[in-house]
């Protein structure tokens, strides 16, 4: 599908739809802690878009089973909440989709329990400084290559690495829509970016290798070399000035 241009009432319903995802995921933010099992986020992922009026949009999707991805240490993104109980120390992303009214919104957060390595401390400050840097370039007129390009120039000079198999996505009535945002490239390539376009930024960072790995559960995708691994994603909208950022709270 070509890339869409939002109208303004499309626009209304692409916030509240963040507005769900950023809400829900500070929740699942606040109730991470040493001892939980991860299929309890799952429960109040699914509670909580519902009470304010959403879909879980990744329930389903592709089969998925679940209503929010918990990835932990070395996992990327895309592990299923479960039985797995978290640790203090871990690093655990969380990544939520939500539903409104037929519009989409996607975002997805990084948090250290407890105390932390100092490798995993900056890890997770880089993966966030490398969305901001992405979202700095989202502008009118500048081209989806300056997007990427920033993220991987900003990524590398912190020492790490972003993984190429999974990139960010357009997003509105559907979850993933044209055009795929890879977190590499060239400034000045891709196609020019318009007011009205709403955009899933998400680099996906790991302490050593960029290569991945997919688990037996055909899901879970994992460093390939062990190594810590860290994801930030917010959607936002092209203005005629900075981003907007849609999965605020
Ligand atoms: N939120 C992911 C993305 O950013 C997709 C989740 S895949 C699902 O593109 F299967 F869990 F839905
Ligand atoms: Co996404």
């Amino acid at each position: 599908m070509a890339i869409t241009i939002k109208s303004e009432r499309e626009i209304v319903l692409m916030r509240q739809a963040g507005k769900i995802v950023a809400t829900v995921l500070a929740q699942l933010v606040e109730a991470v802690r040493p001892g939980l099992k991860t299929k309890e986020l799952d429960v109040i992922a699914e509670r909580e878009i519902r009470l304010m009026g959403g879909v879980p949009s990744f329930k389903g999707y592709h089969g998925y089973p679940a209503s929010v991805c918990v990835s932990i240490n070395d996992e990327i993104v895309h592990g299923i909440p479960g039985e797995r109980v978290i640790q203090t120390g871990d690093i655990v992303s969380l990544d939520l989709g939500a539903i409104y009214q037929g519009f989409q919104g996607d975002a997805a957060r990084t948090i250290g329990v407890g105390a932390l390595s100092l490798q995993a401390e900056a890890l997770m400050q880089a993966t966030q400084g490398a969305l901001q840097a992405g979202i700095q370039m989202a502008r009118r007129g500048n081209h989806l290559g300056d997007i990427s390009a920033a993220v991987q120039r900003y990524t590398e000079s912190k020492g790490f690495a972003v993984v190429r198999e999974y990139t960010g996505h357009g997003i509105g009535r559907e979850m993933h829509e044209e055009p795929l945002i890879p977190n590499f490239g060239s400034p000045g390539t891709g196609p020019l970016l318009k007011k009205g376009m709403t955009l899933a930024i998400e680099p996906m960072l790991n302490a050593g290798d960029w290569r991945t790995r997919l688990g037996s559960n055909k899901w879970t995708v994992s460093t390939i070399d062990g190594s810590l691994s860290a994801h930030f994603e917010n959607t936002v909208l092209i203005t005629n000035g900075d981003a907007e950022v849609l999965t605020v709270v």
